[in-house]
């Protein structure tokens, strides 16, 4: 049995629910400030830091280990190896956003917990810049459809401004036939996937200047990414 059945949907409003529009404005400040250059790659900007869910308390906190490890299968393009990303600072576990946010998931992460008899579980943040100029590209690392290693990803998003063109998320079976094409566009919406679909979103263009797509991930990790 899974969480999410392939793919959820949730309007960014359930999110916003509690928050205000400043409370936004200011998230997305903060994560412009722990953002940079993807080492990895030209088209996006990034940071990470990696924490600590205990079942049992309820409580988060920071991970001693910060490096990331994706399986090459799940990641033709990044996997196989350890990636250490720029750091987000530790002052984001007590963001209220982000507090707010990871209480509307903690059911599933409990769920998760107690089906897999976990009781600390590690889990990744990603603060992902997908960034293109009018008539470039901004794309995302593996490329097209896949299943990450993780057992459950939420994917929330930040903002998208509105000279993006491309930058949809597709979902499909393990035939790689598309079976779902949604887009993330408000703040906060989020497609929370787990493994038994595929998922990709589509390039990102501009229309005009300099788009972005941002995103925070949320990532539980699966026991052969402990690196
Ligand atoms: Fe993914």
């Amino acid at each position: 049995m899974n969480i999410v059945d392939g793919y959820k949907f949730v309007p960014g409003s359930h999110y916003m629910e509690g928050l205000t529009e400043k409370d936004h404005a200011r998230f997305l400040s903060y994560f412009e400030s722990q953002i940079q250059p993807d080492p990895y790659s030209s088209v996006r900007d990034r940071g990470m830091i990696k924490i600590v869910y205990n079942r049992s308390t309820h409580q988060f906190s920071k991970n001693s280990n910060q490096t990331y490890f994706q399986s090459y299968s799940a990641n033709d393009t990044d996997g196989g190896k350890v990636r250490v990303f720029p750091r987000i600072g530790d002052e984001l576990l007590s963001s209220n956003v982000f507090q707010s946010i990871l209480y509307k998931n903690q059911h599933y992460l409990d769920e998760y917990c107690d089906r897999t008899e976990t009781a600390n579980l590690n889990i990744s943040v990603h603060f992902i810049r997908y960034k293109a100029p009018r008539g470039g590209a901004s794309y995302s690392s593996p490329i097209w459809l896949h299943l990450d290693d993780e057992p459950l990803v939420f994917i929330h998003l930040i903002q998208l401004t509105r000279n993006a063109i491309g930058a949809d998320s597709v979902i499909s079976g393990m035939d790689n036939k598309p079976t779902n094409v949604l887009r993330l566009a408000r703040p906060f919406d989020t497609l929370i996937v787990d493994k038994t679909k595929k998922h990709a979103v589509t390039p990102l263009g501009s229309t005009d200047g300099i788009a972005y797509r941002d995103v925070m991930l949320i990532n539980l990790e699966a026991k052969e990414q402990q690196r």
